[in-house]
């Protein structure tokens, strides 16, 4: 299982680089030839497991899937319900968060993991999702 500590700047840090080749592997199948922004993902379940994804793009832009969103769903729709942590790569010049609607999605079914960010130019970075989404409508709010 992965190890998590906190560095001095306050900043989680991750012991483990699996999440981020899987995310990277991910990334290479992007489809993404509207934005040409290739992102990759990959979430790792409490029992080790670990699905990936990539961002979909389609001509109807809106249908656009996140790369967060597919490794999720995926994950879920194989019966997985206990996640521990999540990566998201890309090759940006600034780190890339999870959209809002990917926060939303991950919140509800992972609850507060961390949220690794990647970039292949040498960027990295973890945070709590709940850092990321501190505010969020979910089953208590109903
Ligand atoms: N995208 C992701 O897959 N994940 C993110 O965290 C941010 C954005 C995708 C959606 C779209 O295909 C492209 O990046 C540009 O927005």
């Amino acid at each position: 299982m992965p190890t998590w500590e906190c560095c001095c700047s306050g900043f989680l840090k991750h012991m483990n680089n699996d999440l981020i080749s899987r995310a990277t592997a991910a990334r290479e199948r992007s489809l993404s030839p509207y934005s040409r922004f290739k992102v990759g993902a990959a979430i790792r379940t409490k029992s080790g497991a670990v699905y990936d994804g990539c961002n979909i793009e389609n001509a109807s832009y809106a249908l656009t899937v996140c790369a967060e969103r597919l490794a999720l769903l995926k994950a879920l729709s194989e019966g997985e319900r206990d996640f521990t942590e999540i990566a998201v790569v890309t090759d940006a010049a600034t780190l890339t968060p999870p959209c809002g609607p990917c926060r939303q999605l991950l919140w509800e079914y992972c609850g507060d993991i961390p949220v690794r960010l990647h970039s292949l130019q040498n960027l990295d970075q973890t945070f709590r999702l709940a850092d990321l989404f501190p505010h969020p409508f979910d089953n208590r709010s109903l």
